[in-house]
């Protein structure tokens, strides 16, 4: 579904310079399920927003095509907000559309002095404070926190494989 939504260039993206090879925050990996088929997905992650400014990024965030402007991904994005701020994080940064995310809050009011490890266009770096003031001062770079996700050896990898091809197989028969 990811791929469908952002094509392979996704893992060029400077977002996933700070997920690759780290967990998601824990509890804060959603997924939307309708008659048991995956339709929509979210991920928090881990991030410093520079020195000292512990926050989320948020992404990727993603609906299957065939299910959009259903609510799902407002669905996704309320509940992966409600339960950040439950955990008490104090503010969530993404890059994205400010045309769909500023209606959840989100606005590049707090990130002028921050900055991505990589490429990114300015105006669609986001944030939004979930205690107030979370980002006030906040400058530098944007970097990873998360625990890092430990490699599966190569047997398990084999063994995943071999399950994918034998649900494609279920799936054509
Ligand atoms: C963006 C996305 C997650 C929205 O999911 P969804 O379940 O269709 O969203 P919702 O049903 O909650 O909301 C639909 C509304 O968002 C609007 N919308 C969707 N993508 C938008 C965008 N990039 N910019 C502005 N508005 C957008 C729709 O036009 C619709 O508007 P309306 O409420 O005025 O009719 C989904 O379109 C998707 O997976 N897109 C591909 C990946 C992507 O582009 N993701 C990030 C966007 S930066």
């Amino acid at each position: 579904m990811l791929d469908e939504a952002y094509g392979a260039s996704r893992f060029a993206k400077t977002s996933e310079r700070l997920r690759e090879g780290r967990l998601p925050a824990s509890g804060l990996s959603l997924v939307a399920v309708d008659s048991r088929q995956l339709v929509g997905t979210v991920r928090l992650w881990h991030i410093v927003a520079g020195p000292g400014s512990d926050a989320l990024l948020l992404g990727p965030l993603a609906v299957h095509p065939h299910c959009r402007n259903r609510g799902i991904g407002t669905a996704l994005m309320r509940r992966a907000i409600a339960r950040a701020r439950l955990a008490g994080h104090r503010a969530i940064l993404l890059v994205g559309d400010l045309a769909y995310y500023g209606r959840f809050g989100f606005s590049a009011a707090s990130t002028g002095e921050l900055w991505m490890p990589g490429h990114f266009e300015r105006d669609r770096l986001l944030a939004l404070e979930l205690k107030p003031g979370a980002l006030a001062g906040a400058r530098g770079l944007i970097g990873p926190t998360g625990t890092a996700a430990s490699k599966p050896d190569l047997s398990t990898l084999i063994a995943a494989k071999r399950t994918k091809e034998r649900a494609l197989t279920r799936r054509a028969a």
